[in-house]
This record gives structure tokens, C-alpha cells and sequence, in this order.
């Protein structure tokens, strides 16, 4: 494991004590709405990326399947407490790395990556594990903050950038290089308010011309 993401482990152990009545109460709303836009069937298998305390789990149709992975075993606990207390059978979390993902290809439907991408040391490497594990015409949703693409706004982000990577997380991801280097398009992007610091981008993944498990 790199040392960023033994680092992120341990910031995020420590986070899950309060995660759930800090940032998870922030992204409940926005998490809700993006999981609406994967129209998932009732023999669908979802994979959920750094689900963390698993506050998207609740948003869920009961049918299906999700499965949920983490690094952060302390995240993971608050995940299976809401799995066994609400008795979600339909969903599963496990310890696995993002960028290391072991399933094999073309095993789920959809693929949420909800407050993630920007979290990891290599997004474009957690974006082709996404696209190597789903189907060729699945979903993969992301929710995440990106740089603004005004001049001013991103340059208070890059300098926030050391700030927030002491959190465990980075402000100064670009949407455009990302889309780019992993060979994805958009097909669409929204923010859930006019003023909104987060977004969220809806892809469909295409396998066409696209070499399988190399990730960059
Ligand atoms: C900001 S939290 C988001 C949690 C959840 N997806 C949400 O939206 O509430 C980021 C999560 O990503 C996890 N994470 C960071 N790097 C990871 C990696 N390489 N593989 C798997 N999970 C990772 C962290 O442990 C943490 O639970």
C-alpha cells in the first residue's frame, strides 16, 4: 500500500467516530439524488467505492445487490452497524483498495463513487478500476468536489490544497484532466444547487477501444 493511502487509513479510523453527524449529515441529500440517476434493476449489482460509513446505503432500492468497499476499517464498522440494524441483507462491505480492486471484470452494473476520487493518490487509476469492473454500457456516478474552472476560485484552492490533504482529501482534482486521462465522457453533470461545491457526473462506461486492467 503507498503511504498516502496508509496515511488517509488512519485519518479516516479516526473520522468515522464523528463522520456520520459532521460531513455524512452534509452529503446525505446529494448522495440520494445521484444514486436516483443509476437506475438500478432488480437483479443489478452495485458497487459502491469508499463507502465509508455507508451513508449512501439507506438510499438503495432493497433489491439487487451493493457492495461496499473501504481502506478504512473504522469506516467500515459504522457501515455494518447500519447493515445489521436496518437488515439490509442486499448489501456487504469489505476492506479493499479502490485502486486495487478485487473483482474481476465486468461484474456490476453500476459503480458509485461518491465523495472518493479526490481522496485517493491516483484518481485516474481508481476511474479505470471502475471501468474495468462494470459492464460495457453500465452507470458510473461520481459525486465529488472539482477545481473551479474560475481562474480565481481554483487558485484559492490550490492554496487550500495542503490544508485539505491534512483532512484527507484534495480541492484542486480537475474534472477536464481526469475525463481525459482515464478515456471516459460525460454525459452529463449537475449540481444540486446554483452555488455548490460539490457536483455530480454521470458516465456510461464504454469498453470499446478501451484495454482492459491496465489501469495507468
Ligand atoms: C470522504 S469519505 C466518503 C465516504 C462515502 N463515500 C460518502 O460519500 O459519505 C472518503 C472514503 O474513501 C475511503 N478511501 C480513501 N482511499 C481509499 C482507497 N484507496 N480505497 C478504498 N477506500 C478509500 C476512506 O477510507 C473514506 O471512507
Amino acid at each position: 500500500m503507498l503511504m498516502q493511502e496508509s496515511s488517509t487509513r488512519k485519518i479516516y479510523d479516526v473520522h468515522s467516530v464523528f463522520y456520520d453527524v459532521t460531513f455524512g449529515r452534509l452529503v446525505r441529500r446529494r448522495i440520494a439524488n445521484a444514486i436516483g440517476h443509476m437506475d438500478i434493476k432488480a437483479t443489478d449489482r452495485v458497487l459502491d467505492i469508499g463507502i465509508g460509513t455507508g451513508a449512501s446505503l439507506g438510499y438503495y432500492p432493497r433489491r439487487g445487490q451493493v457492495i461496499g468497499v473501504d481502506l478504512s476499517a473504522g469506516m467500515l464498522r459504522e457501515a455494518r452497524k447500519k447493515i445489521e440494524q436496518r437488515g439490509l441483507a442486499h448489501a456487504a462491505v469489505f476492506q479493499a483498495d479502490a485502486m486495487h480492486l478485487p473483482f474481476a471484470a465486468d461484474t456490476f452494473d453500476h459503480v458509485f463513487i461518491s465523495h472518493v476520487i479526490s481522496v485517493v493518490s491516483d484518481p485516474v487509476k481508481l476511474l479505470k478500476e471502475a471501468q474495468r469492473v462494470c459492464k460495457s454500457g453500465a452507470r458510473i456516478v461520481m459525486v465529488n468536489h472539482f477545481q473551479s474552472t474560475n481562474r480565481f476560485v481554483a487558485l484559492f484552492e490550490k492554496w487550500l490544497c495542503p490544508l485539505c490533504t491534512k483532512l484527507g482529501w484534495r480541492s484542486d482534482l480537475r474534472l477536464n484532466d481526469l475525463v481525459r486521462q482515464a478515456g471516459v465522457q460525460v454525459d452529463y453533470r449537475y449540481k444540486l444547487e446554483q452555488i455548490d461545491l460539490w457536483e455530480t457526473v454521470v458516465i456510461t462506461n464504454k469498453k470499446d477501444g478501451m484495454v482492459v486492467g491496465q489501469a495507468a
